[in-house]
């Protein structure tokens, strides 16, 4: 019984190593790929806070998703690139309420919440910055901190696009757009066909920026049907 135990624990540890040796070497590589990427350099040079604007500036290169005057609700902004490109295009007359869990800095033109939103807290701070008002349109680049193991990392990526589609109804207006991430995997097809249903048209989109390595694409939604997901649940 002890020897089971002991073969056990010692099983145990070797995979926690294996793993933490994995994981460093992995994050290294990451570090070296970060510095000398292209799209880095462009963020720093033309003063983004993430390299993930140039995601964002190709969708809408491709698909014309923004517009000067928008109500823009920016769903995981943190550090604030995609925040940037949006504030830049819906200009003076629109409005940028960017959420996320971690504080985000301030930045004019930029209303910030900071909650969570899978939490009726984080909602209720939405609903008061869009001031009863739904958005033109709903981007979401969230992503919970990954494991590497491609498995969980979608499912975690599935629960936080199930939330966003439960947003859709109650902070997009009829006729809206919806630009949010996801990492394939085993639901993908589930998933979009779930969003899509939402949409009169609907597009899968990698951006050159999205490393080819990484399973993140992008889902776009097209004029906002204006229901939920549910039958009946028109809004
Ligand atoms: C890839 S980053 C977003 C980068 C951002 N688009 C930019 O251009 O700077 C993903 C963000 O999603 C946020 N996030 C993850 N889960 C969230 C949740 N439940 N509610 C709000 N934000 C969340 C994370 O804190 C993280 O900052």
């Amino acid at each position: 019984m002890l020897d089971s135990f002991l073969v056990a624990l010692f099983v145990n540890e070797i995979f926690w190593i294996i793993r933490d040796v994995g994981m460093s070497r992995s994050s290294k590589r990451w570090n070296q790929e970060h510095q000398h990427d292209l799209y880095v350099k462009k963020a720093h040079k033309e003063k983004y806070r993430s390299r993930s604007a140039y995601k964002l500036i190709q969708i809408q290169e491709k698909f014309q998703v923004m517009r000067p005057g928008d109500w823009i609700l920016d769903l995981g902004s943190a550090p604030g690139g995609w925040s940037q490109v949006a504030a830049g295009i819906s200009g003076e007359r629109g409005r940028v309420v960017s959420v996320d869990l971690v504080k985000m800095d301030p930045f004019p033109g930029v209303r910030i919440v900071q909650g969570d939103i899978m939490e009726d807290s984080g909602i209720e701070k939405i609903r008061s910055e869009l001031e009863g008002r739904k958005a033109d349109l709903i981007l979401s680049d969230m992503a919970s901190n990954t494991t590497g193991i491609a498995s969980v990392d979608h499912d975690r990526s599935v629960l936080l696009v199930d939330a966003v589609l439960e947003l859709v109804p109650l902070f997009l207006r009829h006729g809206g757009g919806l630009i949010f991430k996801v990492f394939q995997g085993k639901d993908f097809k589930t998933l979009k066909e779930k969003a899509f249903s939402l949409f009169e048209k609907g597009r899968v989109f990698k951006p050159d920026a999205s490393r080819s390595r990484s399973v993140e694409v992008y889902l776009i939604g097209m004029q906002y049907r204006g229901i939920g997901l549910f039958p009946g649940s028109m809004v």
